[in-house]
């Protein structure tokens, strides 16, 4: 194992060709425990977020029993990874074998389900099981994110409290489910939420067990600046007690984005600049696709020796591949004398970014090497005297995996 004391060390001693992916395994535990130690209810990691195994069990280790798991291919990773954890089937839409293989073979009980045909499916595949936790998951609006999940799924309204009332029938426990949209920039967005979930309870008059609040927990980026997530907790829980509900009732949450965004930053290499575009070594078909294709803005830094002294400008970047869509508008600000050859670091990629790369025109290899710095904006530390401070060349540690 190579170490080396920044990011600007490993730049400078290895001038690596490929892209290196930056893990801070110390940022995906603090916001584990934050979930743990601060959300009024069971915290369930999203996988689909990045379900790396090495990320899988630093949740595991840090109090996250219970994954959320949208596919059997999913259900298989966790199961061989986490042999203890608490599994959930949370895609409306699945396979009957796939949820056969998840309760037969895998031992998973809970499903989420937003049509009859779904209930009917679930019911077959399990025979008819009598042990299996049902979420009913509900449409709501995406108004107050910057992800809309409010199309695909959810279900119809005329349709909810006959499924609600059908639900009951089969489960031994109840939920309801919902997701706001992910990156819901207000607390709002899950007090509506719960709104709706209170008027299907009350127009099906049934006994519910367990409210799931989906995921959509916020994380920072460059113009989207969330309110702090206590505030998040503290709306959900006060929303969650006015519910017409047993006592007993169980609240979870599902957080992917929240839980591994801080986890991993990416060294890209400039290879040729034009006016103020940057070629460079990963991009849309990398773990750049939020940044083409919605736009997404992530935090940069150029990681350079002597410190830049020009200032900042708005450059865009195009990604390795022979292909115009591999393009990430930005505006991306960094020194105006940024240049090929240079490496720069796109932080907050740990939730989708690393887990969407393709092989797409023989690039999406990349190295990878755990750092013990802070990420480049963080909604976990404490105070601001711990908040990042990441200008170029800030000294970090590294160490090559
Ligand atoms: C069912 C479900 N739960 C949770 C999540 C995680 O959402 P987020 O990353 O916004 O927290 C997703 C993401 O799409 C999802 O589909």
């Amino acid at each position: 194992m190579h170490k080396h004391h920044s990011a600007l060390g490993l730049a400078t001693a290895l001038r690596p060709v490929q892209p290196v992916t930056l893990l801070r395994p110390h940022a995906a535990q603090r916001a584990a425990r934050f979930f743990v130690e601060k959300f009024p209810g069971r915290s369930l990691y999203a996988v689909k977020a990045n379900p790396s195994p090495d990320l899988l069990q630093i949740l595991w280790d840090s109090g996250i029993t219970h994954y959320d798991v949208a596919s059997i291919a999913e259900v298989r990773l966790v199961a061989r990874t986490l042999p203890e954890a608490e599994l959930c089937f949370m895609h409306p839409v699945k396979a009957e074998e796939a949820i056969a293989e998840a309760y037969f073979t895998h031992g998973v009980k809970t499903f989420s389900l937003d049509t009859m045909e779904e209930l009917e499916k679930i019911q077959r595949a399990t025979r008819h099981a009598s042990d299996l936790t049902l979420a009913v998951r509900l449409r709501v609006s995406s108004d107050h994110s910057k992800l809309s999940l409010a199309a695909k799924f959810g279900a119809d309204p005329a349709e909810v409290s006959q499924l609600l009332f059908a639900a009951r029938q089969a489960a031994d426990t109840l939920g309801i489910c919902f997701h706001v949209g992910s990156q819901a920039m207000t607390p709002q967005a899950y007090v509506e939420a719960m709104e709706r979930v209170r008027q299907a309870i009350v127009q099906a008059a049934v006994t519910v067990d367990l409210v799931d609040v989906g995921g959509g927990f916020p994380s920072i980026y460059p113009g989207m600046e969330p309110p702090a997530l206590e505030a998040y907790f503290s709306a959900i829980h006060d929303a969650f007690e006015s519910l017409p509900i047993s006592y007993s009732a169980e609240l979870w949450c599902e957080p992917g984005r929240a839980l591994c965004a801080e986890y991993a930053s990416l060294l890209v290499r400039v290879e040729r600049r034009r006016g103020d575009e940057l070629y460079i070594n990963d991009g849309a078909y990398g773990a750049l696709f939020d940044a083409a294709h919605v736009g997404w803005r992530f935090p940069v830094n150029l990681i350079r020796e002597d410190e830049s002294e020009t200032r900042d400008m708005a450059f865009s970047f195009y990604g390795p591949t022979c292909d115009d869509l591999d393009h990430m508008a930005g505006p991306f600000m960094l020194p105006a004398d940024t240049q090929a050859g240079d490496y720069i670091e796109i932080g907050m990629l740990g939730a989708y970014g690393c887990a969407m790369r393709t092989g797409f025109n023989g690039f999406g290899e990349t190295e990878v090497s755990i750092v013990e710095d802070e990420p480049m904006a963080s909604l976990y530390l404490e105070d601001e005297a711990e908040a990042p401070v990441r200008k170029p060349g800030t000294v970090v540690s590294i160490k090559r995996l």
